[in-house]
């Protein structure tokens, strides 16, 4: 069974678009997102415009805010205090990763936590470790919707995850955790890696290494998710970590790449920007 991302984030959107309609009439405005690309990395700014676009097809007000490479850290946080302090943005989003002059843990603390769309503040990491509400990371978020949807028990489940990122690893495995599998976090240069990957009825790969999990890696029946986004060299198109041809065979269940995660992060993303719009007029 293939899940495809791209589906399930057209209806998350297509449910967030019909809410946005609701917001426009109750509280006389949409939820406002605003995307920060510092630099010209060709992979970030493909990211933001796709950002732009859905938070377009959802029915949101967005907003790109492009600045050169050579901005300031300071000036970064200037415009990030002043985006904080607009009553009229809901949602603000700086790409990483940043230029390497400009410190990243800095910009991540200096959004307003319940703007946070990412859900990278310390406070909704806190919160999430926490197990308190909490702005979910997108990627992790829409995995878990995958595997809901693709009718995966999640519970009594040995889970393994490949990556330990602040980004992807670390809250996919907290989010396991908490639905009550078993989960070993690993990376790519942990020992034993094939062994361990084998045991797992949950397979994760967040590496960033293409066709790093080889069908040796995978047991019979496992649930194979494709974090990666990786260029293949020979072809030039987009892969996933996953050798496909030989894994899917194998696997139970399998997201593809591209079509998979991917969608459904940025489906999870216009997802949070309503949520702390909502939050934030409840809050009156
Ligand atoms: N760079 C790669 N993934 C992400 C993400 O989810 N959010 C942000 N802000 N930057 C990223």
């Amino acid at each position: 069974m293939i899940i495809s991302g791209k589906d399930l984030a057209l209806r998350i959107k297509h449910d967030i678009a019909e809410k946005v309609k609701e917001c426009e009439k109750k509280y006389g405005r949409v939820p406002h997102q605003v995307v920060i690309l510092v630099g010209e990395d060709p992979a970030s700014m493909s990211y933001v415009k796709s950002k732009g676009k859905d938070a377009e097809q959802v029915g949101f007000k967005g907003t790109t805010i492009r600045l050169p490479e050579s901005t300031s850290e300071q000036e970064l946080l200037d415009l990030i205090a002043s985006l904080n302090a607009d009553g009229g943005v809901d949602g603000i989003l700086v790409q990483l990763p940043v230029p390497e002059h400009i410190d990243e843990s800095k910009v991540i603390a200096a959004i307003s936590h319940e703007k946070d769309v990412d859900g990278f503040h310390p406070l909704n990491v806190a919160a999430l470790w926490q197990k308190n509400p909490c702005v979910n990371p997108c990627t992790p978020k829409g995995v878990i919707k995958m595997l809901e949807e693709a009718g995966v028990e999640i519970e009594g489940k040995r889970a393994v995850v490949i990556g330990r990122s602040n980004i992807v690893g670390l809250p996919m495995a907290k989010m396991l955790l908490d639905r009550n599998a078993t989960v070993t976090v690993a990376h790519s240069r942990t020992r034993d890696l094939p062994e361990i990957c084998r045991q797992a009825d949950i397979l994760v790969a967040a590496v960033g290494r293409l066709r790093f999990i080889t069908e040796e890696m995978v047991a019979p029946g496992a649930v194979v998710i494709d974090v990666g986004v990786n260029r293949d060299p020979e072809t030039g198109k987009l892969a996933g970590d996953v050798d496909y041809e030989h894994v899917a065979p194998k696997a139970s269940v399998i997201t593809p790449v591209p079509g998979g995660v991917g969608p459904m992060t940025r489906a999870c993303l216009m997802e949070n920007t309503l949520e702390c719009f909502l939050s934030k007029m409840n809050r009156r």
